[in-house]
């Protein structure tokens, strides 16, 4: 998008701009973002590359990193990129079919804005298009449980997409399915997924195949000694916040500095350091607990002493971490270990050091809580694992909506298409020009399969064409093949429910809009109006003087009027 055309600002005064037909300029704004956002739609989608500020390059697929990154002028692509934000937070997918549908309800309107049609009877027609489809969405809804484990599948691998392909995209939509029904709770019908149990762990090298699935929570780090216990099962745990090094400052890890002058006083720092590391131990083998994760450093001398007294202990566990394994064990993080007693302490069902690919890492199955889950992703290189990480949190992210919302939809446009054709139908019973506004709905939504069907190299005509014939004649899934197992495309209910939304949020918004004055600094705003009280006084002194001009001028006519009747009342004179 050229710079030009997508700033339509006119300057007026410093520091004021006013934006001239600002309804048209938004438009085309939107309207050119959702066709960029367009090419990388669906699994046959092309991928963006994005060169960052300082010259760097990245590769992405995902909507709202795309939208992120884009560099336009125009403020109004703000309010856009805030509907995707907000479609990514609520949903966690769905951000470019917000993108596409909102700059496509926007060129409708566009339309319709040519024929005169007024933007408030056009918003109308929206807003009633958008409450029908809606409703029509509600009534079409599959059912899914977390017993659906092929339905789930197909939400996973839809949510991919084209972001992988072949056997590792089938094999991540396991991983998120399996992930999300490991952390789901059941009760009286209801599923409730808290996906702050779902831990991922990325470890670059090695292939996506190799990623996997542990029902534990996964503490990477490596047992500090052989003499320490690689196995326990019922272990105390305790969670120490504080460092254990004497010579350390408290929760910090820089070196305490002692000034020595004599040996004296060698000696009694280093019994003060002998007493402090036996009583870290006594306490915590008083306490009774075989396991100890410390957040911050733990001196070798008690290391030693640890593996000496055969508890297994780590240093330097993050603050994360440390937190889960408070939820999940049910120990209290003390800060004093001196105060360390029986009922700060937690269990583990399993304490266990493992090998994965090669890395040793602690496992541990929580006494309190069992649901956790633990993904290791691999990948070539440290960025595959990054976008590995944002494509198995969207897949695990749709199974999870729609595991807790009970509900899917059709996906490659079927539900779009079906939405359309009701509303075609719907929008009949409007005599007035709300029907073309809600038939130009209509045709927004079915902007979603023909994309599908491009981006798929399809003729978007021909199958727009095939898919209107088939849903009017009842084939409700109908869809568009887009050469991945298209039969199986589900999507969550509620994305799509989010994604409509949002792009009726944003269509209607910018179509309320029809001035904007943009105000660049307070400093402006005072000149402004100075420069107006000004202009008024000027205004003013303009009239007094007219005024007074024309009392002059009266004057004089007065004048001359008194002169005339002086002469007229002596005829001698002429
Ligand atoms: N195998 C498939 N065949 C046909 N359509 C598919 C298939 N898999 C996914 N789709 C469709 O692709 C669309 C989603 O594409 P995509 O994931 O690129 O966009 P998005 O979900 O809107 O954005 P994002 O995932 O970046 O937030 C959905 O309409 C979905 O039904
Ligand atoms: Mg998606």
């Amino acid at each position: 998008m050229s710079r030009q055309q997508a700033s339509p600002f006119q300057i007026l005064k410093s520091g004021h701009s006013r934006i001239r037909d600002v309804r048209r300029a938004n438009i085309i704004t939107i309207g050119k973002v959702s066709d960029s956002i367009k090419t990388t739609f669906g699994p046959g989608g092309m991928q963006k590359m994005l060169v960052l500020p300082k010259g760097d390059a990245t590769i992405a697929s995902d909507g709202l990193a795309i939208i992120n990154n884009m560099a336009t002028s125009s403020p109004i692509t703000q309010l856009l990129i805030e509907a995707v934000r907000t479609q990514h937070e609520l949903a966690g997918d769905g951000t470019k079919t917000v993108v596409i549908l909102a700059g496509e309800l926007l060129k409708k309107a566009d339309l319709l804005l040519k024929m005169k049609i007024h933007p408030t009877t056009i918003m109308g027609g929206y807003n009633k298009a958008r409450k029908r489809a809606l409703e029509t969405l509600e009534s079409t809804g599959m059912r899914v449980s977390l017993k659906d484990r092929e339905l789930l599948q197909s939400i996973a691998s839809t949510a991919i997409g084209g972001r992988l392909s072949g056997k590792e995209r089938e094999l991540i939509a396991s991983l998120a399915v399996e992930s999300v029904s490991k952390i789901a709770e059941e009760s009286r019908g209801k599923a409730k997924v808290d996906q702050d149990w779902l831990t991922i762990r990325k470890k670059a090298g090695g292939s996506v195949a190799e990623s996997r699935l542990l029902s534990a929570l996964v503490v990477y780090k490596e047992r500090p000694s052989p003499k320490m216990p690689s196995r326990l099962t019922g272990a105390k745990v305790a969670l120490i916040g504080s460092s254990l090094d004497p010579l350390t400052y408290n929760n910090d890890q820089t070196l305490r500095e002692y000034e020595v002058n004599t040996p004296s006083q060698l000696r009694e720092i280093i019994k003060g350091e002998l007493e402090f590391n036996r009583g870290v131990v006594k306490h915590t083998l008083r306490a009774g607990a075989a396991v100890l994760f410390c957040q911050k450093r733990v001196s070798k001398a008690i290391m030693k002493q640890f593996a000496d007294a055969g508890i297994l202990a780590l240093e330097m566990v993050s603050q994360e971490e440390m937190l889960r394994l408070e939820k999940v064990t049910g120990a209290t993080i003390v800060t004093n270990v001196d105060s360390l007693a029986p009922d700060d302490l937690g269990a583990a069902a399993l304490a266990e050091f493992r090998k994965i690919s090669g890395d040793e890492m602690l496992f541990i199955e929580g006494a309190r809580r069992s649901k956790v889950a633990t993904a290791i992703l691999r990948g070539g290189t440290p960025q595959i694992v990054e976008s590995l990480e944002t494509i198995y949190r969207s897949a695990a992210n749709a199974v999870a909506k729609a595991v807790e919302d009970g509900r899917a939809l059709h996906g490659g446009g079927a539900c779009e298409m079906n939405l359309s054709t009701d509303l075609r139908a719907y929008s009949k019973s409007f005599p007035g020009k709300e029907q073309l506004a809600i038939e130009a709905f209509a045709d927004a939504l079915e902007e979603i399969p023909k994309a599908l069907a491009s981006n798929s190299g399809k003729n978007p005509i021909d199958a727009l064409t095939w898919l209107r014939a088939g849903h009017s004649a009842g084939s409700k899934d109908l869809c568009i093949d887009a050469g991945t197992n298209a039969a199986k495309a589900v999507d969550a209910f509620l994305v799509k429910h989010h994604a409509i939304n949002a792009a009726s949020d944003v269509a209607t918004m910018v179509l309320g809009i029809s001035d904007v004055i943009a105000v660049t600094n307070p400093a402006a705003v005072q000149a402004a109006q100075r420069e107006t009280e000004a202009e008024q006084n000027r205004i003013q002194g303009e009239r007094l003087r007219t005024a007074f001009k024309e009392n002059e001028a009266l004057k004089e006519v007065q004048t001359i009027d008194r002169q005339v009747a002086e002469r007229l009342s002596r005829p001698e004179s002429y």
